[in-house]
């Protein structure tokens, strides 16, 4: 169940930013938010860095202040388009995360940022697998994406979100153990930060 908002969202790049921003409110904001997965984080700014799932770079516009060599990845051509106008520093690839066009160990980090909700539950698996795959040793994944609300005063807000701008997969994410996941590919969980009553995650693990 989904509604045109999503398609919009899709369509202006301008919508999505705006409802990005306010969706970021619940954090303390799009800056806030774009900085989550810096909490903790040891900064390498030579480690070779994916931004898995790009879109129009709003992470990857983070990424290159830290570090010199950031990929986006994206399936959309408009999205990658997007990313370069906006994020011209790093390099692009059009591909599915689920079958990366990358050689095994190509990346220390790769961070992933409300995206993985869009997946079906055997795609989701295969890109966990795709990750592991092209992360260095002791490389790291972060996911950032929705979670459950543990607190109930969220879960009008999220549901509303979901309804408005998601698609099935994104109630499906709610109830999937991810730390399960990406325990069973072999990954190591560090950390799992939450915010928003619970319903937004920064997911760690590594290789
Ligand atoms: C909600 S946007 C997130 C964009 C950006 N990471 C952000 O933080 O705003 C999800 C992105 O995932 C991309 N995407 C969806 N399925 C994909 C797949 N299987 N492989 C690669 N990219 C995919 C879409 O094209 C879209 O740009």
């Amino acid at each position: 169940m989904t509604t045109i908002l999503r398609d919009w969202s899709y369509q202006y790049q301008w919508f999505y930013d705006t409802v990005s921003a306010l969706a970021a409110l619940s954090v303390g904001g799009e800056n806030r938010f774009r900085k989550l997965f810096l909490k903790d984080l040891q900064i390498n700014p030579d480690a070779k860095v994916l931004d898995l799932c790009c879109g129009a770079g709003q992470a990857t516009q983070e990424l290159v202040q830290h570090f010199s060599e950031v990929t986006g990845l994206d399936a959309s051509p408009i999205a990658i388009k997007r990313a370069q106008q906006r994020v011209p520093q790093a390099k692009y690839v059009e591909a599915f995360a689920e079958k990366m066009p990358f050689s095994d160990r190509s990346f220390d980090l790769v961070i992933t940022s409300t995206a993985m909700h869009e997946m079906e539950p055997e795609q989701l698996q295969q890109i966990i697998q795709e990750v592991y795959r092209v992360l260095s040793q002791n490389g790291q994944f972060i996911i950032i994406d929705f979670h459950s609300p543990t607190n109930p005063l969220f879960w009008l807000p999220i549901a509303t979100f979901l309804w408005l701008f998601e698609t099935e997969t994104a109630w499906q994410l709610l109830k999937t153990d991810l730390h399960q996941l990406l325990h069973q590919t072999g990954f190591k969980v560090e950390a799992c930060q939450l915010y928003a009553g619970g319903s937004l995650q920064v997911l760690r693990s590594r290789k």
